[in-house]
C-alpha cells in the first residue's frame, strides 16, 4: 500500500461542535455506524453546558466536553482554549452543526480548509439567523440550507453542497425549517463523506471536487422525494 492510499484509507476524526439539539450530530454519529462515513466522532464539544447534542454523544459514548464562554474575559481566550482542546483530539475535520458562537478569525484560520458549517438558507441569501422567516417574509419560492467552508467572513465561506426546497403557501416558519432539517442530515454527512474520501478540499477560497473547481452555489443535491413536515 503506497503512503497516499493509506491517508485516505485511515479513519478520519471528526470533531463536531455544537450548541443545541444536535440532531445534524446525531446523522454524523449514524453514518459513522452505518459505515457511510469511514470516520469516527472522536468528540463533541459545546459551548453551552445544557445542549441536546452532549446526551446524544454520551449515549454513543463519544468523549462529550463543555467549554463554556461565559468563563472566559474575551472572545479570543475562549477560541484558544477551543482550538487546544480540538487539536488534543487530533482532529482531521471540525464540524460546525448549529454552534452557535461567532468565531475569530484566528480560530477559522488555524483551521482553513477543514472547517465546515451547515446553514439553513441558500446562500448567500440570508446569512445569519431567522433565515425561514425572512425567505417567508421575502415571498421566496424557495429554501433550503447549505454546506460550506468556513472563512472569517460568517455564512460567507464557498459552498460545498446546496439542497433547495419549494416554500409552500401554507408553509410557516417551523413547518419549513422542519423540511429543510430533513435535507440537512442528507447533505451534511455527504459533504463529509467527499473530505474524507479526499475528493473535497479548499484551497485560496476555491473549493474542488476531484481536483475540479465546482460552482460557486456548491453542487446541488439532487432529492427525488422532497420530506415531509
Ligand atoms: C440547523 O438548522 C443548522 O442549519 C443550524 O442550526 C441548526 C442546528 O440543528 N446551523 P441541530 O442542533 O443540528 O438539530
Amino acid at each position: 500500500m503506497t503512503e497516499t492510499m493509506h491517508q485516505v484509507d485511515k479513519k478520519k476524526r471528526l470533531v463536531v461542535l455544537v450548541s443545541g439539539g444536535g440532531s445534524n450530530l446525531q446523522s454524523f454519529i449514524d453514518a459513522c455506524a452505518s459505515g457511510q462515513l469511514n470516520a469516527e466522532v472522536s468528540a463533541v464539544v459545546s459551548n453551552n453546558p445544557d445542549a441536546g447534542g452532549l446526551d446524544r454523544a454520551a449515549r454513543a459514548n463519544i468523549p462529550n466536553l463543555v467549554i463554556d464562554h461565559r468563563n472566559f474575559d474575551c472572545r479570543d481566550n475562549f477560541d484558544k482554549a477551543l482550538c487546544e482542546l480540538i487539536e488534543s483530539f487530533a482532529a482531521d475535520l471540525v464540524i460546525l452543526a448549529g454552534f452557535m458562537r461567532i468565531l475569530t478569525p484566528e480560530f477559522v484560520n488555524h483551521f482553513s480548509g477543514r472547517i465546515m458549517n451547515i446553514h439553513p438558507s441558500l446562500l448567500p441569501a440570508y446569512p445569519g439567523l431567522h433565515t425561514h422567516r425572512r425567505a417567508i417574509e421575502a415571498g421566496d419560492q424557495q429554501a433550503g440550507a447549505t454546506v460550506h467552508f468556513v472563512t472569517p467572513e460568517l455564512d460567507g465561506g464557498p459552498s460545498i453542497i446546496q439542497a433547495q426546497i419549494a416554500i409552500k403557501p401554507k408553509d410557516s416558519e417551523q413547518t419549513l425549517a422542519a423540511r429543510v432539517l430533513k435535507l440537512e442530515h442528507l447533505i451534511y454527512p455527504e459533504a463529509v463523506r467527499w473530505f474524507c474520501e479526499g475528493k473535497l478540499t479548499m484551497q485560496e477560497g476555491i473549493v474542488s471536487m476531484d481536483n475540479k473547481s465546482i460552482p460557486s452555489s456548491g453542487i446541488i443535491f439532487n432529492h427525488s422525494i422532497e420530506p415531509s413536515a
